[in-house]
């Protein structure tokens, strides 16, 4: 079959691969209808994350059709249309017990190289590397999904393709960081990043009773979809002191909670940044912490911080000074997304959500490297690239 693979640092290219056969009872074969490109993606583009090898193959924010299903499978049949959380959990493991299924103790068959820098490996994610699974991704025809009963999804009726599409990824994910960020009614919330995950952040953060949210980006278009799709206010980083812009906006005392939505390759502008890049270039720090330095320093005393964004090592110039005394919380994640997908799919149908307007940019897989550079460079306003297996290729909104 096609599939666009991983082929070097910033190198991408539709290859023939193997065709996924079913390895376990508990598996199905899914024929890909739409498969997207994620800011996690990028990190694994740009070598920042390691044990990538050529020939992988990229893609875990995908839907699509049930053509073929395991022995031990019930909640799937042949020809469901689903979406499926891009991390890889068992549903019966300790952790997965207790909700938190991007810990799985069984999502991930090679656990070595995280247990080693982490002290405990996570679960398995699609396409995420060798050290998180080393499974073949969703840019393809056809994809194997394991432990199918838990984390594939029937999309109801009336929900479109494009709209489940992000009920994979950007939207659990935001889900996970508002949810776990324990946003109570009446809040105010600031975000970092209006990507995909940013932007359902904050409109999972209203959704769960916050009364003001507020989104950090620098792109205008993406804080044009803020405002438009999410009914959230913007700020412009690059032409604001956010820290004090956020604290003038909430009376003086800074957001409730703050949830960062952009990860190690965070920009910005200053000496500080300059700083971070050259320690990154030189391997001397793995991450770019530009804007989880700017959360810690604008949260209110006392309030909650939630680390959506993509870290992978060890990090310079963290203000612990300012975390220990200002009494903030601090939790991070990988997407709980069987937790949160049923309930997406939900919002969606009933017209609480938008999650089509993050398509920007609709492709057939043999554009692939294209979509990757333009979602890479934010070219054409592009927010994500989707790919379509098929081949057939519609108009940029
Ligand atoms: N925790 C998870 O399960 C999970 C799942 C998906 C993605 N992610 C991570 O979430 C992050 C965002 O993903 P995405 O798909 O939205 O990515 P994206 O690349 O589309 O968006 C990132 C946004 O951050 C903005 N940004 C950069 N520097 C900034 C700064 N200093 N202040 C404010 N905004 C800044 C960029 O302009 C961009 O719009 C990535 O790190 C990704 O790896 C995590
Ligand atoms: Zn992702
Ligand atoms: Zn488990």
């Amino acid at each position: 079959m096609k599939a666009l693979c991983w082929t070097g640092v910033n190198e991408t290219a539709v290859e023939t691969v193997d065709d996924p056969r079913i390895l376990n009872d508990r598996d199905i074969i899914l024929k890909v209808r739409l498969s997207t490109t994620c800011g996690s993606d990028l990190h694994l583009l740009g070598g920042y994350i390691p044990s990538m090898r050529a020939g992988d193959v990229l893609g875990h924010e995908f839907m699509g059709e049930v053509v073929e299903v395991g022995a031990a499978v019930r909640n799937h049949r042949v020809g469901d249309r689903v979406t499926v959380c891009s991390f890889i959990a068992c549903g019966r493991c300790w952790y997965c017990a207790r909700g938190l299924f991007s810990l799985c103790d069984n999502g991930n068959p090679n656990p070595g190289l995280t247990d080693l820098m982490w002290g405990s490996a996570i679960g398995g994610c699609f396409a995420y590397s060798h050290a998180l699974g080393g499974f073949a991704g969703s840019h393809a025809e056809y994809v194997r999904v394991p432990y199918a009963d838990q984390g594939a999804f029937t999309v109801p009726d009336g929900v479109s393709d494009t709209a489940a599409l992000f009920a994979s990824d950007a939207a659990p994910t935001g889900w996970t960081g508002a949810d776990g960020a324990g946003i109570t009614p009446g809040d105010t919330v600031a975000v970092w990043g209006a990507g995909g995950v940013g932007q359902m952040a904050a409109r999972g953060a209203m959704l769960m009773g916050a009364e003001q949210v507020i989104v950090i980006d620098r792109l205008p278009e993406r804080l044009q979809q803020v405002q438009r799709y999410i009914g959230a206010e913007t700020l412009d980083h690059t032409k604001d002191d956010v820290v004090a812009e956020l604290k003038e906006r909430t009376g003086g005392r800074g957001p409730d909670v703050c949830i960062e939505a952009v990860g190690m390759e965070a920009r910005s502008t200053g000496p500080a940044y300059l700083y971070d890049r050259i320690k990154q270039q030189l391997r001397l720090q793995t991450d770019r912490p530009t804007a989880l330095r700017e959360a810690v320093y604008a949260c209110r005393k006392g309030g909650s911080l939630f680390v959506l964004g993509v870290f992978g090592g060890a990090i310079d110039k963290f203000p612990m000074g300012a975390l220990m005394n200002k009494a903030l919380t601090v939790r991070g994640a990988q997407q709980h997304g069987q937790r949160y997908i049923p309930r997406i799919l939900q919002h969606i149908a009933d017209g609480e959500l938008s999650t089509e307007h993050l398509a920007t940019h609709v492709m057939s897989l043999d554009d692939g490297p294209r979509g990757y550079r333009m979602f890479k460079e934010k070219q054409d306003g592009c927010v994500r690239a989707v790919f379509r297996p098929d081949g057939a290729a519609t108009p940029a909104r």
